[in-house]
């Protein structure tokens, strides 16, 4: 699956991976990019063969380099707005299966927004993050001025976006922008290994799970407290619930119905 060519589309063992294909320009984020992962965001929410979704870059020196800054000369505000499909991003935060950016070189500006929505970072040891918009006399404008210091405190993103710096991945590392990082030649080996260690649970188990987590971002601790209590007990009217806590006491493996 490809729109003009800019995203590729594959799915291993119910991980689909999809690779933003325009290494001659970093992957950077255009129109045609957008609209593409767009397209692919809503076939892969409802195919029941996807399991865990994948974002990354096609070649070795680029995730994604940011939005496509030849788009930006000349564009009035409006034309901004609209170019933005709001919601891009936020269609992956909310997206119900478990999503891992898989990070492969730069991811910067509004490829560090993409990571950032996803679930997990993985990042190669060759991977350099940052939100270096204000080089540009923009700002991030694709969610990194919120889920930047949700993820890494306030004073750590204050520092990434006033300055424009961009880190190595140990630094990415060790203030949790990435989660992991992997020598570069075994970065989609690693990625997979812990996309399927998801993929073989439950579906509708780890959508609730993933609501659950969600709350902790947006609700005051005694609402997202009392959300959790309402989600696990939701996991009681589910099929796999019974066959999960079976499958246990009868020492065997579940067999997952997915409802
Ligand atoms: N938008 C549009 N084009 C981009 C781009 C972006 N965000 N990032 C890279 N490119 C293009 C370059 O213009 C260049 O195109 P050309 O070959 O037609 O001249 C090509 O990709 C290769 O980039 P180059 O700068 O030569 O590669 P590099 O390996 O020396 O440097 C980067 C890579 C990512 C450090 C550098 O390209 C860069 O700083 N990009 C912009 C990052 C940015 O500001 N992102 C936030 C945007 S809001």
């Amino acid at each position: 699956m490809s729109e003009k060519g800019v995203l590729s589309s594959e799915t291993v063992d119910g991980v689909r991976i999809l690779t933003i294909d325009r290494p001659e320009k970093r992957n950077a984020l255009n129109a045609a990019v957008r609209a593409a992962l767009s397209e692919a965001l809503a076939l892969a929410e409802t195919d029941p063969a996807v399991r865990v979704l994948v974002f990354t870059g096609a070649g070795d020196q680029a995730f994604v380099a940011g939005a496509d800054v030849s788009e930006f000369a000349g564009r009035s505000p409006l034309e901004q707005r609209e170019a933005m499909r709001a919601g891009l991003f936020d269609d992956v935060w909310n997206f119900p299966k478990p999503t891992i950016a898989m990070i492969n070189g730069y991811c910067l500006g509004g490829g560090c927004e993409l990571a950032l929505a996803c679930d997990l970072r993985i990042g190669a040891d060759s991977s350099r993050l940052g939100q270096p918009e204000v080089r540009l006399g923009i700002i991030p404008g694709g969610g990194a001025t919120q889920r930047l210091p949700r993820l890494v405190g306030y004073g750590k993103a204050l520092q990434l976006v006033l300055t424009g710096e961009i880190v190595d991945a140990v630094s990415a590392y060790e203030i949790g922008l990435l989660d992991e990082i992997v020598p570069a030649v075994d970065l989609r080996e690693r990625t997979l290994e812990i996309a399927r260690s998801m993929a073989e649970k439950s579906p509708v188990t780890l959508a609730l799970a993933k609501r659950a987590l969600r709350a902790a971002y947006e609700m005051p601790l005694t609402a997202g407290l009392a959300h959790e209590r309402d989600l696990f007990a939701l996991a009681f009217a589910t099929e796999d619930k019974e066959e999960g806590v079976r499958a246990f006491l009868e020492k065997r493996p579940p067999e997952w119905k997915g409802r």
